[in-house]
């Protein structure tokens, strides 16, 4: 397809795409006071205003990263060289996936699929919330595993179920948030809430080598918003704040949800991140030009802040406890990190406040070189912040332990500075600003209102941070994926594109190689978007070819050789650069550093989330989230937005009696063997 060909229509999308648009919070304070001006100061504001900043500064400042260059053939780099071992996929967008030649890209688990012994087979036509808590839920994101064995043939699979597109789940609905959710019922609702959450499933490799389901496994379970009970710990738990009619304690609420990416513990426990938890609230009130009227709200500042209520799904209509005019501190129980055991299904899952309330994409965790466990977290919405998150004891080989390095840790904010040096800013009741004055009476305060006391703190704003994978050497990468809010007057060296449609990779290399130092380092590994059009300010290893370049970086993930995988979400905006959301290897060391090469594609319409690589690097695991949804006015004759009747691909059955199906993809090499190696 010749992507001149293709039409972009910001109206296109779905319930990703209507998140974004309505990310439109309150100017974040600290806009105010943007890094920016001390660029603009040292370069000139001319020069900041003809868009070289990006090129010039950064490249003066951090050196390594390589310039844009014409685009060598798709051949230039062979797959023997650099670290990544395999010949490049043709970049494209169409119906299906596609994966390098000789590899297998299976699907494992598809929305529906019966995950428990006494679970009823999927039946699209008559769906209900108690077949779908039984089933695999809807829109995987993050993936995880946890081998059961010692040659790791067995193991769980851990799996976030972010959200739910009615207009192509449920038969003919059509899109309700657009419709005042006419069409929505309690039955409906339900549904959708159960296929929120996650599960947790055994898979097995046989001896051909394929991965199935083994769906009477012990351990199978399902976690939604609608049934399973959570316990809240950590300086928040038990805060008047977080306690409602239905919990007096603060301490116990059901379930999560817009589970995101995530992460795994060197323990084996599953952390699941609560992303845009405001657009699942409601209000009644509304002003004149149909925004929340928060005028009688006690924490009407707080809400702004969050973007809360969204107004997103309909829950609130049926279910009180997501309607803020009748229990408003429901909302401040999400919007947390939740730790769930997946070896024992019998655990209750548990929502950390020690790392903060904001919309957690990830959670990606490390050990420290003094022993201690770190997570860092990005806030996914433009001008939020990077977090991390350093625990006070270490891990150690006693769970009991391990239990409270999650309850017990101090969470950071991080400032970028210009000069290329990094500043963990601690969120600490009583230290700087956050104290009582300010409106942070104890730390339940900072941690509810994580948001507005890394605002007191001059974090840096960021063009919306996605995932951040540590590597143990001190080293992190941190995806920001778009943010074409910016504007000139804002770009700063971190972020150093106004109206960034394409977003950037920043890396991270902490004090000593200690993941818990309090300063470091950090420069821009790629920028990303088309190399070729220098309107784009792109920066990719010149070695770069067609297929390789991508935009919107978004979920990452190392594999067992220490290499780095990003995969991508370009949401309504693919057709700025034609190709479906991939998998790519990129570089990080040596003169390849910054190249990139395609390894997997989605079908259209769809996001690539996961990625994990089992432990012995032979078998990678992919989540192809919202199929056939995003931005399909811009796919070449079809140009309309999908529905459950008419949508753009029927991936992965391609039954025209099913609609399509977000689905976890299973790779593996044709053969055996390592993944690229
Ligand atoms: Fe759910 Fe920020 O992606
Ligand atoms: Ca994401
Ligand atoms: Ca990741």
């Amino acid at each position: 397809m010749d992507r001149k060909q293709i039409i972009n229509d910001p109206q296109t999308g779905n319930k990703g795409e209507a998140f974004e648009a309505y990310d439109d919070i309150p100017a974040n304070p600290n806009l105010q006071r943007t890094i920016g001006d001390v660029i603009a100061a040292r370069y000139g504001r001319r020069e900041l205003l003809k868009g070289i900043l990006g090129v010039s500064a950064t490249t003066a400042l951090f050196g390594a990263t390589a310039l844009s260059a014409p685009r060598p053939s798709a051949a230039a780099v062979s797959p023997e060289q650099g670290r990544y071992n395999f010949a490049e996929l043709q970049w494209g967008n169409d119906e299906t996936h596609h994966v390098a030649d000789g590899y297998d890209a299976d699907i494992l688990l598809r929305w529906g699929d019966p995950i428990t012994a006494d679970a009823p087979e999927f039946d699209v036509m008559n769906q209900s919330a108690e077949a779908q808590l039984k089933q695999f839920g809807y829109n995987n994101d993050y993936v995880g595993f946890v081998p059961l064995n010692e040659e790791g043939s067995r193991g769980l699979l851990c799996v976030n179920h972010e959200y739910t597109n009615e207009e192509v789940m449920f038969p003919g609905l059509g899109r309700q948030d657009r419709a005042d959710f006419a069409g929505m019922t309690r039955e409906l609702v339900d549904t959708e809430m159960a296929a929120h959450g996650g599960s947790v499933v055994e898979i097995a490799r046989g001896n051909d080598g394929k991965w199935q389901v083994v769906r009477d496994g012990k351990m199978n379970r399902r976690i939604s918003p609608l049934h399973t009970e959570m316990t809240i710990d950590g300086p928040a738990a038990g805060h008047p704040r977080m306690q409602t009619s239905a919990d007096p304690t603060g301490t116990r609420v059901i379930g999560t949800l817009n589970n995101c990416a995530g992460g795994m513990t060197p323990w084996g426990t599953w952390l699941m991140a609560e992303e845009n938890f405001h657009g699942y609230f409601w209000t009644d009130k509304l002003d004149e030009d149909g925004k929340p009227d928060l005028s009688e709200q006690p924490e009407a500042e707080q809400m702004k802040r969050y973007g809360a209520p969204g107004r997103w799904y309909a829950w609130g209509k049926y279910h009180d406890r997501f309607n803020i005019d009748k229990e408003p501190n429901e909302l401040n129980r999400f919007g947390w990190v939740v730790e769930v055991d997946p070896r024992n299904p019998d655990a209750t899952p548990v929502k950390h406040t020690a790392l903060g309330r904001f919309r957690h994409e990830g959670a990606e965790t490390t050990v420290s070189s003094s022993g201690r466990l770190v997570v860092y977290m990005g806030d996914d919405a433009r001008f939020d912040y990077q977090y991390k998150y350093v625990s006070d004891g270490v891990v150690s080989e006693d769970p009991a332990a391990n239990a409270r390095l999650l309850s017990e840790g101090t969470l950071y904010v991080a400032r970028f500075d210009e000069d290329g040096s990094l500043t963990w800013l601690p969120l600490v009741h009583g230290e700087g600003p956050l104290t009582a004055e300010n409106g942070f009476a104890s730390q339940a305060d900072v941690l509810i209102d994580t948001r507005l006391a890394a605002d007191a703190l001059g974090a840096t704003p960021m063009d919306r941070p996605e995932d951040a994978q540590p590597r143990g050497d001190g080293t992190a990468y941190v995806m920001l994926t778009n943010n074409t809010r910016r504007e000139a007057d804002q770009v700063d060296a971190a972020n150093p594109r106004a109206e960034s449609s394409f977003g950037h990779i920043i890396e991270i290399k902490e004090a000593g190689g200690d993941h818990a130092a309090t300063h470091g380092h950090w420069s821009i590994l790629v920028k990303c978007g088309d190399p070729a059009l220098a309107e784009v300010g792109a920066e990719w290893n010149p070695e770069t070819s067609e297929n390789g370049w991508f935009g919107s970086p978004d979920n990452c993930a190392f594999d067992a050789e220490g290499r780095l995988w990003v995969s991508t979400d370009q949401g309504s905006g693919w057709g700025k650069t034609g190709k479906s959301d991939g998998l790519y290897g990129v570089e990080t060391e040596g003169e390849l550093r910054g190249h990139s090469k395609l390894f997997f594609r989605c079908p259209v319409g769809g996001e690539l989330c996961g990625p994990y690589f089992t432990p012995d690097n032979e078998t990678l695991f992919l989540a192809v989230q919202h199929p056939g949804t995003d931005g399909t006015k811009a796919l070449k004759g079809f140009e309309r937005a999908s529905t459950f009747e008419d949508p753009a691909t029927r991936w992965p059955d391609f039954d025209p009696k099913m609609p399509p199906r977000p689905s976890v993809v299973v790779v593996t090499r044709q053969g055996g063997g390592k993944i690229a190696v």
